[in-house]
């Protein structure tokens, strides 16, 4: 096994992962920076994000204005300090991506255009066409790769953090090419591997995003937090899941039960399709529940309706929902209803970190949709994601340049790796049961589908806890038919689906113990937010017993929790 050296590591290669590593390298272009991933960069989820990306660009916006609505549509969850910091920030990202070449769309005056999106008051989302992450990614990745000290690892699929007397000193990491394992020691590591998504069977999300870095973080002894928060996203295509971008409604697309009514006015009269995800998936959900979605062959569904927007608008502002909707879809929406119904998003929660984005453990720093930090608190706004992975993700790359800056590489033992070696090859490649790894990843999907969705109630969720402990039990006995070295992808899915079991019994946990409903999280048995009891932050820890809860309170500063109407 070869031993490799960096200053600094930033695992994950997504918005969140680039920014750092452009923000390392400025802070000093003498630290040896290296990005791992499992995938090639242009390849991460981040390209997937298509609406915008938020940002106060206009005088007649605001940043209390931002700060406000972020914080009413993370139903009070959100620490407010971290929400006044992120807002006052994301203004400059934009620039500085725009000065690095991200083609922004723009105003006929020659501005950064902006377009309307859920729970905004105000047009924020900086777009490109439909496509905004697709371009920063790209602005991103040459950006980053034209600095001689910020070596890639693509292909390399990581596997656990390495921790000695809480602090990171290394990690473990997998290059598919030859299947063999190395170890990385380090002075600062980045984690920056996005979301989980994948735990759930409808889902906008990659396959690849089934949260290894905060099952890795976890395991290393870092708190995850408030991992009952998923979001669902409104405008899911049927059947594959894939994104219909918010910024659809954005330009004035409607929602349409199977009676041809825009059911938003009986649920959010103001902002009707323009209500926070959280209003609108329950809206949805309750349509089809209640008999009032529109019949197909993959069953009940929601229109979208974008025709009235015209031929020349859609292909000018929505290129890629109009091909993606012909293609996957199967209509085309200059003249057809699009078919959608709520699809899991995004998780609010993560690695738990402050506001310079350091974890509990030393030397470790999280960044993006796999840390919490928490500008999102109960529900995210559209827009805020991005946003915020070139924000935190900044500010991490020069924390962990300053932590690099200081200090010298810690000692990786050979035991501490020989262990890991022995959990991934021996445990799991060498494992020889009957049980299949795609059957237990489908059961788990199907079962958070049904059990952890949007409307949850308590035996529901008491099922399901008991469900994913027997999934977790069979993983046990799993057979990894394939016993090959290179690219091995079915190795690859058992590591994956290790790693979403965890993240599945922390969120079902967490989700059982919150007896309110706030944002996201709603619970049938507990219709009400209950500040008095639960205006706090969850924090899961590992124990050989399973999740072990803690609370925290969540940081008010100039916004007290009041009634939240749209
Ligand atoms: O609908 C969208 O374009 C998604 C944006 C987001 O999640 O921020």
């Amino acid at each position: 096994m070869e031993k490799y050296a960096h200053d600094i590591l930033i695992v994950g290669a997504g918005l969140a992962g680039l920014r750092a590593a452009v923000a390392a390298s400025e802070v000093n272009s003498k630290l040896d920076i290296a990005v791992i991933s499992k995938l090639h960069p242009l390849r991460s989820h981040s390209v997937c994000a298509q609406g915008g990306t938020g940002a106060v660009m206009r005088e007649k916006d605001s940043f209390d204005l931002h700060a406000f609505d972020t914080i009413k549509g993370a139903d009070y969850l959100a620490d407010q300090d971290a929400v006044e910091f992120f807002v006052k920030n994301a203004p400059k990202e934009i620039i500085l991506t725009e000065h690095w070449g991200c083609p922004w769309s723009r105003t006929p005056d020659g501005k950064i255009d902006q377009r309307p999106f859920g729970g905004h008051t105000f047009p924020r989302a900086c777009f490109a066409a439909d496509m905004t992450g697709f371009h920063e990614m790209h602005t991103l990745y040459g950006k980053a790769t034209s600095y001689d000290n910020v070596n890639f690892y693509d292909e390399w699929f990581v596997t656990s953090i390495l921790v000695d007397n809480n602090t990171a000193v290394g990690l473990t990491a997998i290059e598919m090419k030859t299947g063999k394992m190395h170890a990385f020691q380090t002075k600062a590591i980045i984690m920056a591997t996005g979301g989980y998504e994948r735990i759930y069977e409808f889902t906008t999300f990659s396959h690849t995003t089934t949260g290894d870095g905060m099952a890795m973080a976890y395991r290393a002894g870092a708190p995850l937090m408030d991992m009952e928060f998923v979001q669902f996203h409104p405008t899911g295509l049927v059947p594959s899941g894939v994104l219909i971008t918010e910024g659809a409604r954005g330009e004035g697309g409607y929602l349409l039960n199977a009676k041809g009514e825009r059911f938003m006015k009986n649920y959010a009269a103001e902002k009707m399709e323009l209500a926070p995800r959280d209003v609108i998936s329950r809206a949805e959900q309750t349509e089809i529940l209640e008999g009032r979605g529109w019949e197909g062959p993959y069953g009940p569904y929601i229109a979208l309706d974008l025709t009235h927007l015209g031929e020349e608008k859609i292909n000018e502002r929505l290129p890629l929902i109009r091909d993606v909707a012909i293609k996957l879809g199967g209509v085309d929406p200059v003249k057809e209803y699009i078919p959608i119904r709520p699809a899991a998003h995004y998780s609010m929660g993560g690695i738990r970190t402050n506001i310079k984005t350091e974890t509990s453990i030393k030397g470790l720093y999280a960044a993006g949709e796999c840390s919490c930090v928490s500008i999102h608190g109960a529900n995210r706004l559209g827009t805020n994601s991005t946003a915020e992975c070139l924000v935190f993700g900044a500010v991490a790359g020069e924390e962990a340049a300053k932590c690099a800056s200081l200090y010298s590489f810690h000692e990786v033992s050979n035991q501490m790796v020989l262990a890991e070696e022995k959990r991934v090859f021996d445990g799991i490649l060498g494992s020889e049961g009957n049980e299949r790894v795609s059957a237990i990843r489908d059961e788990l999907r199907r079962m958070m589908n049904t059990k952890v969705w949007i409307f949850r109630i308590g035996d529901q969720l008491e099922s399901a806890l008991k469900e994913i402990r027997e999934l977790k039990r069979r993983f046990k006995n799993i057979k990894v038919e394939d016993k090959g070295k290179q690219f091995n992808t079915g190795f690859a899915s058992a590591l994956q689906l290790d790693f979403m079991l965890d993240l599945g019994e922390i969120t079902i946990i967490s989700a059982l113990a919150r007896t309110e409903s706030r944002g996201a999280h709603s619970r049938r048995d507990y219709p009400k937010r209950d500040d008095e009891n639960w205006l706090k932050h969850t924090l899961a820890y590992q124990t050989k017993d399973g999740p072990r809860l803690e609370y925290i309170p969540v940081t008010i500063t100039r916004w007290p929790p009041a009634a939240r109407t749209y």
